[in-house]
């Protein structure tokens, strides 16, 4: 067995809010969550290799943007579901960055983390705001807000509401939606406006369920109009809410990819979810880096 290196932890995240508009510099509120990703780095002769049970062509030249081209062994281990906006190329970003720096003995600040997972990102997505790795390293509940002197973060206290999420079992394609919102500009620039100010909305309603419910409702609409939600989301969001969920969106670039529920009590709709034959789970929020 080849010795290892070093190994690095990075969360999963959903985004409760503010999608897409954070691109353009409006804020968004994400939650790192408890499910992520291990990379193990060890010692190989020849072409550094990746060992994961997914495949993807962008995986070695998307590593290998921080990584040595050869003498690894990257071997990855996810619990998150792949390509459905739950921040899985982040939180693969975020562990292979620690993995890197574990393996030097070094402790990166957080500036740090973003600016090396931002390289890895940019191979995945082109040009993605960067909020999805920043709350993957910083864990936690944040405000997110791309600044000219470079990313805004703000902590927020962890609420106690649940979210479920249910799962379209399609993949989206961050990159192609991403850019599909942009071609479409300026003619949804209003939609993206006005999802930056429900975001304020939603961060000083964070703690009130009955005031944010009916925002993250909002947040879907507008993502329909921009573009980037599929009937079978559109699915998914109705029935989470004929469920008893207070609020529901999809979540991440869309395309695909999960919808998110906020709940009092998750049972209801994990079994509107079974009934339909939707996979569907609970999300809590993962300690921030303080507190790891
Ligand atoms: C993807 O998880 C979130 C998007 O806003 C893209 C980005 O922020 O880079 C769609």
């Amino acid at each position: 067995m080849a010795r290892e290196l070093g190994r690095g932890h990075g969360s999963g995240k959903l985004i409760l809010c503010g999608e897409h508009a954070v691109v353009y510099g409006h804020p968004a509120i994400a939650l790192a969550v408890d499910r992520g990703t291990r990379v193990t780095l060890s010692r190989r002769e020849g072409p550094t290799t990746i060992e994961a049970a997914f495949s993807d062509p962008r995986l070695r030249p998307a590593l290998c943007a921080v990584l040595p081209e050869h003498g690894l062994t990257v071997h990855i281990e996810t619990d998150l579901p792949i390509g459905r906006g739950m921040g899985s190329s982040a939180a693969l970003a975020v562990a292979t960055v620690r993995a890197l720096a574990d393996w030097r003995g070094e402790h990166p600040t957080a500036h740090a983390v973003f600016a090396s997972a931002f390289d890895i990102e940019r191979v995945f997505h082109g040009t993605p705001s960067g909020l999805d790795h920043a709350v993957s390293d910083r864990g936690g509940v944040v405000s997110y807000r791309k600044g000219p002197a470079g990313p805004e973060l703000t902590p927020l206290p962890t609420p106690s509401w649940r979210l479920v999420v249910l799962d379209s079992g399609v993949a989206g394609d961050t990159r192609a939606l991403v850019a599909g919102v942009s071609a479409r500009r300026p003619a949804v620039d209003r939609a993206l406006a006005r999802i930056g100010a429900l975001v304020d909305a939603a961060r000083a309603a964070l703690h009130d369920p009955d005031a944010l419910g009916p925002l993250l409702d909002e947040n879907h609409a507008l993502l329909q109009q921009i573009g980037v939600s599929t009937p079978a989301l559109d699915r998914l969001v109705d029935l989470a809410r004929r469920a008893g969920a207070r609020g529901a969106k999809l979540a991440g670039a869309g395309g695909g990819g999960v919808v998110l529920a906020l709940v009092d009590d998750p049972a209801p709709v994990l079994a509107a979810a079974a009934r339909a034959g939707v996979p569907a789970f609970t999300a809590g929020v993962a300690p921030t880096r303080e507190d790891r």
